[in-house]
């Protein structure tokens, strides 16, 4: 894509702010002056935002505030002016009920702090799950040019000499005390043995893959997405994204200049490749949805079909970040898909040239870890699209973290209303449930929990576990954590809060799926199906207040992201009146 940088030297929006003489002028600069600041860094240099999602309480992004320091300085060299701002940190592991729940609620509030105050380019610092989409969306919406710099997956873990997980041996070792193949004391010194160091989920989850997506969208210094947190190399990282971000004011290099529908089938086909989350679907829709980019499910389904995925890691494969990292990272990847005509070559990046020329001489120093096309976990790794009576919206599956034998599968229902219900009922014995049935969850969905939490792979009833079954057939309105595993349909819209067909599934009806032909169908007839939803009722009452009631009455559907219908958009960067 020919990009043409902007006049330069020129008057940036900060001037706004900080140019001239006038009393509102000396208002905004004057005050800043308590901070030490000379007046000649008011003098029209680019202002740039570290924008920091640091938080002790969002463990992955603890240590931002260090790298932060490395990327002032990088703005330094580069005669920028950094101002490292915090921003609203939506972390996974502490959030509730659920961190998708305040995706959008981050992404408003960062938009504003961007649109709001005098940042000329950002850069956006952020590592766990929602930190990185929300960012993301905000810099859309302002299309204030931006870049991703994260802070990287943590070392491995190991427990007895094997590689542990984050997340996909939490889900293996609790199944494991369930079937009662592993003690409480034994699960308790796995978890100590689990987060080594600083940094995000060392699986590919969802925190790696959607390190991955901002590179493969153009969004990131290539090389980003792999770097272990506490390597030294992301300390450089950091710092050369801090040099760029400047040169990227200067150019007036955009988020809407690099975020084109090719690039985000670049992304679509990256995530195939790397056996990347399902949570990438909602996330890439929610931000296409941002800079105005018609992107579908359907688009998905297409650009994924024939996607290996080659990228070996857990929960799809066997290594972990660490490896992909020493292997070459995400640069190998696309290279790959390049080579193999599955990439837009002259999709624009943050380097301002190219998505080719930053990956076309790298290699690959592990073919275990980054495999051949013809030696890959699955042949057609991209996320499946799954449509019928059940998903008249369409419903995802990962083929890769699914049992190939059960892709074409008919099941009775067992039907739990609600995350509560299953709770209450998946380790009763009496529970009339075995391997062949299929497990239905409702009510999970964006309005529904609220938020949509990571619930859709439930853990399998312990006497289906004590055969040595470890997979089954499950079906919600849920998402389900990067990390996470099994042959389970995610993300079925409408949701079952909304009156989807979900909503009236019964005990004992039976579900085809057939993965294959893309479809999941609830064996009713028609007139059935409209009789049951024309006395439907929704099962809880919604929130009469605070966020909660502003994110049920707008949240959207996850088939086309599950972003709040007043954000959809780019809304651009003008300030408007000044108020003093
Ligand atoms: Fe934060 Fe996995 S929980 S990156």
């Amino acid at each position: 894509m020919s990009f043409k940088p902007a006049p330069w030297p020129r008057k940036l929006r900060s001037q706004h702010w900080f140019g001239g003489t006038s009393r509102d002028t000396i208002y905004h600069r004057g005050w800043l002056k308590n901070q030490g600041h000379p007046h000649d860094l008011f003098d029209g240099r680019p202002v740039i935002g570290i924008l920091n999602t640091w938080s002790d309480l969002t463990p992955c992004n603890g240590h931002l505030r260090e790298l932060a320091e490395k990327v002032k300085a990088g703005v330094w060299e580069a005669g920028g002016f950094p101002v490292e701002v915090p921003v609203f940190s939506a972390s996974e592991n502490t959030f509730r009920p659920t961190a998708m729940m305040y995706r959008n609620l981050a992404a408003l509030a960062v938009e504003e702090a961007m649109r709001a105050q005098p940042i000329d380019g950002a850069v956006l610092l952020v590592g766990c799950d929602k930190t990185t989409p929300s960012l993301i969306m905000a810099a859309a919406s302002t299309d204030i040019p931006s870049i991703v710099v994260t802070g990287g997956p943590m070392l491995n873990g190991y427990f007895r000499g094997e590689r542990v997980g984050s997340g996909t041996h939490l889900w293996k070792f609790s199944e494991a005390v369930k079937a009662g193949e592993m003690t409480q004391e034994e699960f308790l010194e796995a978890e100590a043995s689990m987060s080594r160091s600083s940094g995000t989920c060392n699986t590919m989850g969802t925190a790696s893959t959607m390190a991955s997506m901002a590179e493969a969208l153009g969004m990131a210094l290539s090389g980003n997405a792999a770097i272990p947190a506490v390597d030294s190399r992301r300390r450089v990282m950091a710092q050369m994204t801090g040099r760029r971000i400047v040169q990227m004011v200067k150019d007036d290099l955009k988020p809407s200049d690099i975020m084109t529908k090719p690039a985000f089938e670049n992304a679509i086909r990256t995530n195939a490749a790397i056996g990347g989350s399902t949570n990438a679907v909602i996330h890439l829709l929610a931000m296409a949805g941002r800079v105005g980019i018609d992107l579908t499910l359907e688009d998905w389904d297409r650009c994924g079909r024939d996607v290996p995925t080659i990228v070996n890691l857990m929960p799809s494969g066997k290594y972990l970040m660490e490896e992909f990292f020493y292997a070459g990272g995400l640069p190998v990847v696309l290279k790959r898909l390049g080579e193999a005509g599955l990439l837009h070559k002259e999709a624009l990046t943050v380097s301002g040239g190219t998505i080719w020329d930053e990956v076309k001489d790298v290699r690959n120093d592990n073919p275990d870890v980054i495999l051949p096309f013809d030696k890959a976990l699955t042949q057609s790794g991209g996320i499946v699209v799954l449509k019928g009576n059940l998903a008249p919206k369409g419903a995802v599956l990962k083929p890769s973290a699914a049992t190939p034998a059960l892709m074409v599968h008919r099941g009775r229902a067992v039907v739990f209303e609600d995350i509560d219900d299953y709770k209450a009922k998946i380790n009763d014995e009496a529970l009339d449930i075995d391997e062949t049935c299929v497990m239905v969850l409702k009510n999970c969905g964006p309005k529904g929990y609220p938020g949509m939490a990571e619930v859709g792979n439930m853990g399998l009833p312990p006497k289906v576990l004590r055969k040595g079954i470890t997979d089954m057939v499950r079906i919600s309105d849920a998402r389900m954590s990067g990390t996470a595993y099994g042959t389970v349909v995610l993300h079925t819209s409408p949701e079952a809060a909304a009156g989807g067909p979900l909503a009236v599934v019964r005990n004992g009806d039976f579900i085809r799926l057939d993965v294959p032909n893309r479809v999941v169908q609830l064996e009713i007839s028609d007139e059935e199906l409209a009789a049951r939803l024309a006395v439907w009722q929704p099962a809880h009452e919604r929130a009469a207040s605070g966020y909660a009631w502003l994110h049920q009455q707008h949240v959207e559907g996850a088939d086309t992201g599950a972003d709040l219908d007043f954000l959809k958009g780019c809304r651009g960067r003008d300030v408007g009146k000044d108020s003093h």
